[in-house]
């Protein structure tokens, strides 16, 4: 630690600390868990970077895996830097090693969480398509699997939305449930995103069950 010399007006002397040393990290019930993260072309994508951090910060690695709408709403670059690892969204860029990169990622998974879980990303879980790196994931984990589902009111009260939640459901697939209120598209009702505490909450408890 050095005192400055550079008097700042009335605030007088300033103190600067030149040793940034990395903090030792608290153990909790996410250190050293790997989650996959899938973050969907949700309006809510932006709540990913909430979500990547605060499971980070709690001891977790997390590898984002966006779809290619989810792009479109959210810079990769952000969940990169927020979670300290690459970002992958294009099944056909796989990585260097012999094994698809994306089965290498799926069978090293404790968790996949999608946050947030589009209509669509909950049509494909429920049919078992997989026309893209998250979708193909999905069906290559043996992990268990999390969905944060967001969306206007009216695709989520849509008679395919509900029978594929069903679908979930019944596989023992686990929820976060979407909140009430104002929605982006102008709607009031159900489809919100649950809270970001909510989600890690639901996260940290998993966890702990298990
Ligand atoms: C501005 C905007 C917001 C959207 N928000 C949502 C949303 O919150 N939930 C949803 O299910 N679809 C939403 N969509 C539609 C999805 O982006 C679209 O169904 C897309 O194909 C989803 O792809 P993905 O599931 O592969 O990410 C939105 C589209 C736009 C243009």
């Amino acid at each position: 630690m050095i005192d400055s010399p550079v008097p700042l007006g009335s605030c007088g002397r300033v103190t600067i600390h030149t040793h940034f040393l990395p903090v030792a990290k608290a153990h909790t019930v996410l250190t050293g868990r790997t989650i996959i993260l899938g973050v969907t072309g949700s309006i809510a994508a932006y709540k990913a970077a909430d979500i990547t951090s605060r499971l980070t910060e709690l001891g977790a690695k997390v590898f984002p895996v966006m779809t290619a709408e989810a792009c479109r709403f959210i810079q990769p670059l952000t969940l990169q830097v927020l979670s300290r690892n690459p970002v992958a969204s294009d099944l056909w860029k796989e990585g260097e090693g012999w094994q698809p990169g994306h089965i290498e990622l799926a069978d090293q998974a404790d968790l996949l969480l999608v946050a947030p879980a589009t209509a669509h990303c909950l049509a494909l879980f429920a049919q078992g398509l997989a026309p893209d790196l998250l979708s193909s994931i999905h069906l290559a984990t043996p992990a268990p699997v999390m969905l944060a589902p967001a969306m206007n009111g009216k695709m989520l009260a849509h008679a395919a939305t509900q029978a594929n939640l069903e679908t979930l459901r019944a596989r023992g697939y686990h929820f976060i449930e979407p909140d009430a209120g104002m929605l982006a598209c102008g709607y009031e009702g159900q489809g919100k995103l649950a809270a970001v505490d909510t989600i890690v909450q639901s996260v940290k408890d998993f966890f702990a069950n298990t």
